[in-house]
């Protein structure tokens, strides 16, 4: 879960290195790095903290050159400091490497290392590869790195550069993801597109096992144990530039939040015909597979659990077809019975979480057909999948995930209309009905972003709270879920989500004179249910804040204050209670004066197991 870059050509290396990193610092943020090949010397300059540190220190000793290499850290093995962070260098200090991923045998390596001489100056896995390098180099770096590779277990994807080979970088994709830019004169390399679109859209995605050798004229790919060349296509990528910048906005959550009405468009658009039918032209080869489907398992991590969540009652409820939502890292380890006809659903923003793919992998072993909705199509999940289905929500770049998470909302509840469609179980009154309630969502969505100053005054008086809690039943019990995780992850204010009739089996005792309390109440069918549950806690002394549609005024006979969201079909509520959750932790963030985009302790892309 860190970002690399790379850059060999003819403009001056640093501040394409910089620039690069500041696209990749979501992925971590607590050192950086960059080494320079300076009149073909190797300069390397490396700070703890944000890369804003590493800038400043850059500002009076610039690095000068024309390749370099930089790092942005989530730290792993060893704690964040200036000594840790990437690149690492051989004693000589005239190979450098920077590291994506977790070499995971490198106790046994350093041991062998040490045994014969070396002297180690970091804690991390990284620099045995550096050392490693140093002793297999016999004047072929492409050899060396061939060699090393050999004698590495885990996931790793390096960027490699050496004095002795001035022309060139050497980089290699194992399970953890890299890309190549290809520019004129000039070529890239980076853990995600987003660090290269202001250069270039045409991109290698290399695969696991593959190795690269840039030249600023020439990229030459291959398989890294066989060393045979692999033909490639380049791919090209349809984001620019601004999709990656805050533009007007404070932070990149705000921006992400005020999107979805349009990455709700986007996700819709093309998937629904004349007939307000769903259909989703990627799927049309597995017609039968879908069809056939008995069983389905979704599993995924953190947010995209949630959306989760949500999508296993809306295929329930239109194919009737059971359902089971997982945590990816639970999955994998807890023996699942998958049978013919299963379908594992996987949900992942990033289309990198390792352990979304592992679970992937495991589902697809135990003779399930993989279903992947990512955000990233180009992503490793979305490789790995038998069908893809892309949510258009355009590059998410604040940890906390917002656009990412409605417009997976969006997506399930398309693919339940489609499932529904395809084994006849949804009836055409509903269908319609549905396909016409998702394409109001952008505009209803808008409404509710227009209200956001009412939810900032909210957040302003919870700021000082120590504790809160989410409560709602159904969809609403899920929404507060992801609720309760926003508010933690950017405000670091201790929330718990809590099914509403579930409170009183012991939870019910940390309520206590002024506590907050928010409550979902948008299932109308459940409202009584869930009014008594407030009414529980608002007995104890909570402050109550209740979110429910429009009209539902009779709420405020219960709850302290309210705030509307506009009527929808129940299934698709979801959507639109979730936005004023993801305006109150961002509001609360910034009344706090948090780090909202950047949080403490996380990264955006999780990596490592
Ligand atoms: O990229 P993914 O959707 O697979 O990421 C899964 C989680 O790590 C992610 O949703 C995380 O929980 C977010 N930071 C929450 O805002």
């Amino acid at each position: 879960m860190c970002g690399i870059v790379g850059y060999i050509g003819n403009r001056e290396a640093q501040p394409i290195l910089l620039n690069g990193l500041s696209k990749l610092e979501y992925r971590g943020y607590d050192s950086a790095g960059i080494a320079v090949l300076e009149r073909n010397q190797m300069k390397l300059r490396k700070t703890e903290g944000r890369l804003a540190n590493l800038s400043a220190r850059l500002r009076d000793h610039q690095l000068k050159g024309t390749a370099g290499i930089g790092h942005t850290r989530w730290a792993t093995h060893g704690r964040p400091s200036d000594a840790n962070s990437h690149p690492h260098t051989d004693m000589s200090g005239t190979f450098t490497v920077v590291h994506n991923g977790i070499v995971e045998n490198y106790v046994e390596l350093k041991q062998e290392l040490e045994q014969r001489g070396v002297v180690f100056t970091s804690e991390t896995d990284t620099e045995v590869v550096a050392h490693l390098l140093a002793e297999h180099y016999e004047g072929d770096l492409v050899s060396a790195v061939r060699a090393v590779i050999q004698r590495l277990q885990g996931a790793y994807s390096l960027g490699v550069m050496t004095e002795h080979e001035p022309d060139k970088l050497v980089a290699v994709r194992q399970s953890s993801p890299l890309v190549v830019g290809i520019g004129y004169g000039e070529n890239f390399i980076a853990s995600d597109i987003a660090a290269l679109v202001a250069h270039t859209r045409q991109v290698y995605i290399l695969e696991d096992g593959e190795l690269a050798v840039i030249t600023p004229e020439r990229i030459a790919i291959m398989n890294a144990e066989s060393g045979q060349p692999t033909n490639r296509k380049p791919t090209q990528v349809d984001w620019n530039a601004d999709q990656v910048e805050k533009g007007l906005f404070d932070h990149f959550m705000l921006k992400e939040i005020h999107e979805q009405p349009l990455t709700l468009r986007n996700t819709m658009l093309g998937r629904t015909n004349e007939y307000d039918e769903v259909c989703f032209p990627e799927l049309a080869h597995a017609a039968d597979v879908f069809k056939n489907v008995e069983k389905v398992f979704i599993v995924a991590c953190g947010t995209a659990y949630h959306a989760g969540l949500i999508g296993s009652t809306m295929i329930e409820q239109l194919t009737r077809i059971p359902v089971q939502c997982d945590i990816a890292s639970e999955f994998r380890y807890r023996d699942p019975v998958v049978t013919a006809n299963t379908l594992l659903i996987v949900v992942s923003q990033s289309g990198e979480t390792a352990d979304t793919l592992a679970a992937l992998q495991e589902g697809r072993r135990r003779g399930a057909k993989v279903l992947a909705i990512t955000n990233v199509p180009t992503s490793s999940i979305a490789r790995d999948a038998d069908y893809v289905i892309s949510t258009m929500a355009g590059p998410e770049i604040a940890v906390a995930s917002t656009k990412a998470y409605t417009a997976q909302l969006l997506a399930f509840c398309l693919f339940s209309v489609y499932l529904g469609q395809e084994k006849r179980t949804i009836r055409s009154e509903q269908r319609v009905e549905l396909v016409r309630g998702l394409k109001a969502l952008p505009v209803q969505v808008e409404k509710v972003l227009e209200n956001a100053n009412e939810v900032k005054q909210y957040a302003e008086s919870i700021k000082d709270a120590g504790s809160l809690f989410f409560i709602g039943r159904g969809l609403d019990y899920a929404v507060a879920l992801e609720g309760s995780l926003k508010l933690k992850e950017i405000s670091y204010i201790h929330s718990e989500a809590y099914a509403a009739g579930e409170l009183k089996h012991g939870t019910l005792a940390l309520i206590e004179q002024g506590t907050p309390v928010i409550a979902l109440v948008t299932h109308m069918d459940l409202y009584d249910k869930t009014v008594s549950n407030i009414k529980e806690v608002k007995a104890r002394g909570a402050h109550v804040m209740g979110i429910t549609v429009e009209g539902n005024v009779q709420l405020l006979n219960a709850a302290d204050e309210i705030c509307f969201i506009p009527p929808t079909l129940q299934l698709l509520a979801p959507i639109l209670a979730v936005v004023p959750l993801q305006l109150i932790s961002y509001y609360t963030s910034l009344a706090l004066g948090k780090d909202i985009d950047k949080p403490r302790n996380l990264a955006k892309s999780v990596t490592v197991e």
